[in-house]
């Protein structure tokens, strides 16, 4: 086995060190979050540090990257309170890889890549029409990571879509059939291989 300690990855050269960090936990979903401004201004970006939170209420979170450039999903949740993940199938992937080119905010990212945005009356953010499952929260805590200066981002689930099929009785949603994707880093995408649904033990 190879060997690596906290001062090789410390000396690795960043790129290489973003690669390998990120490759650490395993694939990730990607989705992409729809913001909006209060001036009505939307943006997307793909994120991959989409994470169950617990389930009763059903909160989902997301690490934000620190801060010194526009970040304008971040601003546009904290500025709205309403964001909403929209899972990535192989059918949209080019156009959400390409919604994480640094777009001036004039620029919406689905405008720029021809997704389209969906809108729902009681949902202040955009969804992505063409995404299979795709979700609505509202803003409920923000925590701030100090070791690396990122933002723990948690939100409340307050409206969920998928096709009807894919929700099984037992509340399972067929993710392989929907072809939601996993990625690592900023650049690997995968499809997923159902294997087992195995018993309580
Ligand atoms: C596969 C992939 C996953 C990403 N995951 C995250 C993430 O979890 N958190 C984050 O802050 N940025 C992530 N990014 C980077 C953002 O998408 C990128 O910084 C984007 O430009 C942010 O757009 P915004 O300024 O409109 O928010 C990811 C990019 C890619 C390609």
């Amino acid at each position: 086995m190879l060997t690596i300690a906290s001062a090789d990855i410390e000396n690795m050269d960043k790129l290489v060190r973003v690669q390998f960090a990120n490759s650490l936990p395993g694939p990730k979903p990607i989705s992409l979050i729809g913001t909006i401004d209060a001036a009505g201004k939307t943006n997307l970006a793909p994120f991959s540090t989409v994470t169950h939170l617990g389930s009763n209420p059903a909160l989902i979170g997301l690490v934000s990257r620190p801060n010194p450039v526009a970040r304008h999903t971040l601003a546009n949740i904290l500025e709205t309170k309403s964001y909403t993940i929209n899972h990535v199938h192989s059918g949209i992937l080019s156009q959400a890889h390409n919604c994480s080119a640094r777009y001036p905010k004039e620029i919406s990212e689905f405008s720029a890549t021809g997704l389209t945005p969906h809108f729902e009356p009681s949902i202040r953010a955009p969804f992505v029409a063409e995404s299979r499952l795709r979700f609505a929260l509202d803003l409920v805590e923000t925590i701030p990571i100090k070791a690396n200066n990122t933002i723990l981002v948690i939100g409340k689930v307050t409206l969920v879509q998928l096709p009807r099929e894919h929700l099984h009785p037992d509340g399972s949603i067929d993710l392989f059939a929907i072809d939601s994707l996993a990625s690592t880093a900023l650049d690997t995408y995968f499809q997923l291989t159902p294997l087992a649904r195995l018993p309580r033990p």
